[in-house]
């Protein structure tokens, strides 16, 4: 038997997923049409044998109600939303809920990062997670070397696999394999975490007998039920014989921005092709709009025939497409118009906002950067014939005049 459990984090958590986090929860944000939380639960069908999917947070747990029934009834496998009253960390959120979790006497609990994008090659780490036969197994993936420190970096034994070391954001260089924030672990990760936990409570207590300057380094300390997964218990862990990696060569990414949103977008559409193409849309390019490449287009999106969309877009609900319209790589969200020859291209176009007659919203492309994209926050308004190049427009605001490398606050 297995469980999964997803961390969601919290509200705290994701403010550089602004103006796209203000409206909805960022693991509810839509990529290629479903809200991100959606793929790592998608993949957890593959599991034999998966009795529970929890996820684990701190946002409002009605923000999450109404998805986590959908979501259950439609892989007929329960999820449970379990809310923490303040965050405890990556460990701390997972220890939270031991006795829940232990309920269904799991042997194995699959720990997922809800902000990963991946192929999450879960049947593959279960395998090799058997035959290493330690209290957990990591999934990890090779990066370019100048991206490696904005992630765990760590030194794996390439004959068994075994982590010998990992050092989470370091200053200076250590590895270009990188954690991916994927895991297989044994219920003994909750002996881990507690041990952690317990020798803080001990370093708490005998500073509390001593000086005013140990007082002072204890209000620097973290809580004592804080405890972060890669910190605390990766790096110590690492060279006993107890945690293993798998590597991924498939595609891997981090969405911590909205450029990474976008991105992420289409290389889920792209994975579409393979696990569910009926998602896809086609176009005769006569009754219905040209497509090119990989779109999504929701059943009540309304699309004009004389659209070309397309590659890498995705049309949420009740959007509406007008004639003459170009899209490309971009995600149109709920209640969007786009008028009559307007383009829309590396960008984001926020819920309910409306892009005027031949209007041109676009960014350059580059996911990286700030400005690399274009977004328009919730219910903006781009009259006819503006041009919105390379800029971030928050909620609510009407532009009549054209704008280039802007926030608009
Ligand atoms: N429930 C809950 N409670 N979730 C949390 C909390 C918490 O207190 N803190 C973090 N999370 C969730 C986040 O939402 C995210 O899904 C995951 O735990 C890890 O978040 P962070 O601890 O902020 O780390 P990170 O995302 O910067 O980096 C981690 O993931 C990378 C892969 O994406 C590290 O493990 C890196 O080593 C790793 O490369």
């Amino acid at each position: 038997r297995s469980v999964a459990v997803i961390m969601v984090g919290g509200p705290t958590k994701g403010t550089r997923f602004r103006p796209l986090s203000f409206n909805v929860p960022k693991p509810l944000f839509p990529l290629a049409g479903q809200p991100m939380v959606h793929h790592p639960i998608s993949a957890c069908k593959s599991i034999s044998n998966l009795v529970q999917i929890y996820l684990i947070g701190f946002y409002e747990e009605r923000e999450f109600a109404l998805y986590v029934s959908s979501i259950s009834s439609e892989l007929k496998v329960p999820v449970r939303y379990l809310r923490e009253d303040k965050p405890h960390g990556s460990a701390g959120g997972l220890y939270t809920f031991r006795d829940i979790i232990m309920e269904e006497s799991p042997l194995q609990i699959f720990l997922l990062n809800c902000d990963v994008c991946c192929s999450f090659p879960l049947t593959g780490m279960l395998e090799a997670h058997k035959r290493y036969g330690g209290i957990g197994t990591m999934l990890v993936s090779k990066v370019v070397a100048e991206s490696a420190n904005q992630f765990g970096e760590l030194v794996a034994d390439p004959d068994t696999k075994e982590l010998l070391h990992y050092t989470e954001k370091p200053e200076t260089f250590v590895s270009d394999l990188i954690n991916c924030g994927v895991y297989i672990f044994t219920p003994d990760i909750f002996t881990a975490i507690q041990d952690v936990s317990m020798h803080r409570k001990d370093r708490a207590n005998l500073r509390r007998v001593s000086s005013f300057e140990a007082l002072q380094s204890a209000t620097k300390s973290l809580p004592t039920d804080f405890v972060r997964l890669d910190q605390d218990i990766l790096s110590p862990l690492a060279g006993k014989k107890q945690l293993y990696t798998y590597e991924t060569v498939d595609f891997w990414e981090q969405i911590k921005t909205p450029g990474m949103s976008l991105k992420c977008s289409g290389l889920y559409l792209n994975q579409y092709r393979y696990t569910s193409p009926h998602l896809l849309a086609v176009g005769d390019g006569i009754k219905s709009a040209a497509v090119i490449g990989n779109v999504y287009i929701h059943p009540s999106a309304k699309v004009h025939s004389t659209t070309k969309i397309g590659p890498n877009v995705s049309i949420s609900a009740n959007a509406r497409i007008g004639a003459g319209a170009r899209l490309i790589n971009c995600i149109i969200l709920d209640d969007v118009e786009i008028k009559e020859n307007a383009v829309v291209m590396h960008a984001i176009v926020g819920w309910k906002s409306s892009v005027g007659k031949w209007s041109r919203v676009q960014g350059e492309g580059d996911y990286d950067s700030k400005l690399g994209i274009t977004i328009l926050g919730e219910a903006v308004t781009v009259e006819d014939e503006v041009v919105v190049i390379n800029s971030i427009v928050l909620p609510n605001k009407v532009l009549n005049i054209s704008v280039q490398e802007e926030i608009i606050l």
